[in-house]
């Protein structure tokens, strides 16, 4: 297997690597969901949980998929099937890469809803909608949008058709290059925001609201958001790291560059909470609003602040764009797998995974207005996909993930694959991966279903 290489080719450096990998896990995870989850589980205690959680189950388990990717060279299921031959382990491993695929395309099919929301924001932020707003404006802003199905579906319509051109043309040069400055600029317009929150005479309040924890506020469920969330942000347990692992040149460290990545996106997600909580608070607004904060809080500050016109446009052009760069990972496993499997071209297989995709958006996109009503275990349409993914689906690929890394893949094969530079740094991935990991997931679970 040493030698082998995709068909889909591979990155052409370590440095284009990091970029697509951060682009991935970079996205509305971070600035748009981040913030909201935390601000529905009650601040500093969710926090905490939830950096556990990537520190001690996401970068040892996104370390795994990169590894299986970059061993088995091709899809999901059929990087399943070779490991799994390889390391003569059940027959039912390839599931997991089945899981992975079926995973991406509902996540992407909500996601891509939310990321219209961006589009449609941008515009917002030209037409000066945005201009002098306070919070009642900001919110009559985002709820007469998000009650438009019409709106809704029109920009979920173009997110996915721009998806679906950059997946078929494979990773083009452009796009490369677009992340090289995206990311340094999602950086720059979020350190502006915590500049413009710190103006705001609740920035101290916003601090401590997202790193004072009160243990008394986390439940069970919460606890499994954190670690849902810990999953979705970095982008792993559905395949899509896997895939982009199987790109991955022989020479460079996985250890390295997924920890790089790793931090980065965590330093976002925070940033975007120390922007966006001091903002909330200084206008009144609910903390505890939703999938809806980011888009009824940042107008506000968009509007108020010096320059907001041209940076309001700046941060939701960025946000479209880090969204973009997240769902061409999330669909890729989909995708791969109709070309290598089912034969089909690229271009062909774009529209059949991005068809799906789309259709099952109207769910969602309906849910925010004429579907609203429609509910199932009390939760909409969008937000039942939202908790079967995040919090069912990538929870258990994860367990899978660390349970074949730990306990079915050879020792000798992932030491190898790892080549971490000193030996205690295997021997803690080791001990992470085998116990703490899976141990963790295991336990959450449980006190879910209240046996804990
Ligand atoms: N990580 C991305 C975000 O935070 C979303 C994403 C990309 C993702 N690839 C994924 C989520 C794979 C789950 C699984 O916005």
């Amino acid at each position: 297997m040493d030698t082998k290489k995709s068909i889909h080719g591979e990155w052409s450096s370590r440095t284009t690597f990091i970029l697509a990998a951060t682009g991935s896990a970079v996205g509305l995870g971070n600035i748009w969901k981040f913030p909201y989850i935390t601000g529905e589980n009650g601040g500093g205690a969710f926090v905490i949980v939830y950096l556990l959680c990537v520190a001690l189950v996401g970068i040892p388990v996104m370390m795994a998929e990169t590894m299986f990717g970059r061993r088995g060279r091709e899809n999901p299921v059929n990087t399943m099937h070779l490991l799994t031959k390889e390391a003569n382990a059940d027959e039912h491993w390839p599931y997991l890469g089945w899981m992975g695929v079926i995973a991406g395309v509902l996540i992407l099919s909500y996601y891509s809803v939310v990321a219209g929301w961006a589009c449609g924001y941008v515009l917002k932020a030209i037409d000066g909608s945005f201009f002098g707003v306070d919070a009642q404006g900001a919110k009559n802003l985002f709820t007469a949008f998000t009650a438009s199905p019409l709106q809704l579906l029109f920009w979920h319509t173009g997110f996915m058709a721009a998806t679906m051109l950059i997946v078929a043309r494979g990773l083009s040069q452009g796009f490369e290059k677009s992340i090289r400055f995206l990311i340094p600029g999602l950086f720059l317009l979020l350190f502006l925001l915590v500049g413009y929150a710190m103006t705001t005479d609740s920035y101290f309040q916003g601090l401590h609201f997202m790193f004072n924890p009160d243990f008394s506020k986390l439940t069970g469920n919460s606890i499994l958001v954190a670690l849902g969330q810990a999953f979705f942000s970095l982008g792993i347990g559905m395949g899509a790291v896997m895939v982009y692992g199987a790109y991955l040149p022989k020479k460079v460290s996985i250890t390295e560059t997924i920890t790089i990545i790793a931090i980065a996106d965590t330093v976002v997600a925070l940033l975007a909470g120390i922007a966006i909580f001091p903002i909330v608070l200084s206008n009144n607004l609910p903390l505890n609003s939703g999938p809806g904060l980011i888009f009824e809080s940042l107008p506000i500050a968009f509007g108020n602040m010096f320059g907001g016109w041209l940076f309001g446009i700046l941060f939701f052009v960025m946000l479209v764009f880090a969204a973009l760069s997240s769902s061409i990972a999330l669909i890729e496993p989909a995708v791969s797998w109709l070309v290598e499997n089912k034969g089909m071209e690229r271009s062909k297989a774009c529209w059949c995974a991005g068809g799906v995709t789309w259709l099952l958006g109207f769910g969602s996109a309906l849910s925010f207005n004429i579907g609203s009503d429609v509910t199932v275990f009390g939760k909409t349409f969008y937000d039942l996909l939202d908790y079967l993914t995040s919090n069912l689906m990538l929870p258990i690929g994860g367990f899978c993930i660390a349970i074949f890394a730990g306990w079915m893949m050879s020792q000798a094969h992932s030491e190898a694959e790892l080549a971490m530079v000193k030996p205690l740094h295997y021997k803690a991935w080791r001990l992470l991966i085998r116990y703490i990991a899976p141990a963790a997931i295991f336990v959450v679970f449980l006190s879910v279903v209240g046996v804990v």
